[in-house]
């Protein structure tokens, strides 16, 4: 602990880029979404539990969270409400999730912004009253196919990270990559996802540029993983599909932990 402290005082004071990176350690977040959690998951050496050199989360759907916490897993919700409470049928609060134990929760997935109709402000006001609530937000942003295709990608996430908080973990998950549970689609290729990564980054604020884990999200497996993980503003994963095999998550695990 008192190492920790001593290298980010380093980090801070001396213009040092690669003890700041040493800042990022690398996260991967499975995101089950609407699916039970795989068997397995409990189990004393499932890779859902923390590792000592990645940061591993898991976002199980509601009904699971409270069992994910009690085996003492790092978890986080799919989705929150920026108030704390009131006539919000069929929602939870921010404050609620961290009451409950929650470390993180997942604001803007593309899958809310599509049927949930999310919009950027809202996505704002949930990452807010996430860390107002101590919650750890991870927001996802990217563009479509059509907005890509038409060249408006950098617009439309330059939009998306308007007015967002510091302080949060990004995920950029183009959306024409995300698997909707099809292993065959392919993901973004590295070159790609490395470029729009530097984009963002180079979009934050200059206080928050280099200490900003920007994870990418979008049919990420264990053989795309190596060479994503590689690139220097790619701190991590969302990973949906792939999440739901505990061989698959283990072995994502296994090499972020070697990044
Ligand atoms: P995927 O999902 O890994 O199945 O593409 C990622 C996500 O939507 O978070």
């Amino acid at each position: 602990m008192h190492e920790a402290i001593e290298m980010q005082d380093i980090a801070a004071t001396h213009d040092c880029p690669m003890l700041r990176t040493m800042e990022r350690k690398k996260l991967i977040a499975a995101n089950w979404k609407m699916n039970p959690p795989p068997s397995g998951w409990d189990a004393p050496d499932s890779p859902y539990r923390p590792h000592p050199s990645v940061d591993v989360v898991v976002c199980p759907p509601f009904l699971w969270l409270r069992e994910c916490i009690g085996e003492e897993l790092v978890v986080g919700a799919q989705c929150g409400h920026p108030e704390a409470k009131g006539t919000h049928t069929g929602c939870v609060s921010m404050a609620m999730l961290a009451e409950e134990g929650c470390a993180y929760v997942i604001c803007g997935h593309s899958d809310r912004r599509r049927e949930q109709k999310e919009t950027n402000a809202d996505v704002v006001a949930q990452a807010k009253a996430a860390l107002k609530a101590t919650l750890i937000p991870i927001v996802c942003i990217g563009e479509t196919r059509e907005e890509r295709q038409t060249g408006k990608a950098k617009d439309v996430v330059s939009a998306q990270l308007k007015d967002l908080p510091e302080g949060i973990v990004l995920a950029y998950e183009p959306v024409w990559a995300i698997s909707n549970g099809d292993p065959s689609t392919p993901a973004a290729t590295s070159a790609d996802a490395q470029e729009m990564h530097a984009f963002i980054r180079s979009q934050l604020p200059k206080s928050a540029q280099e200490t900003t884990r920007i994870l990418y999200g979008g049919s990420m497996k264990p053989e795309n993983a190596a060479e994503l993980l590689a690139q220097p503003d790619i701190d991590g994963g969302l990973v949906g599909n792939a999440s739901l095999s505990p061989k698959d998550f283990g072995e994502i695990v296994n090499i972020a932990a070697k990044k």
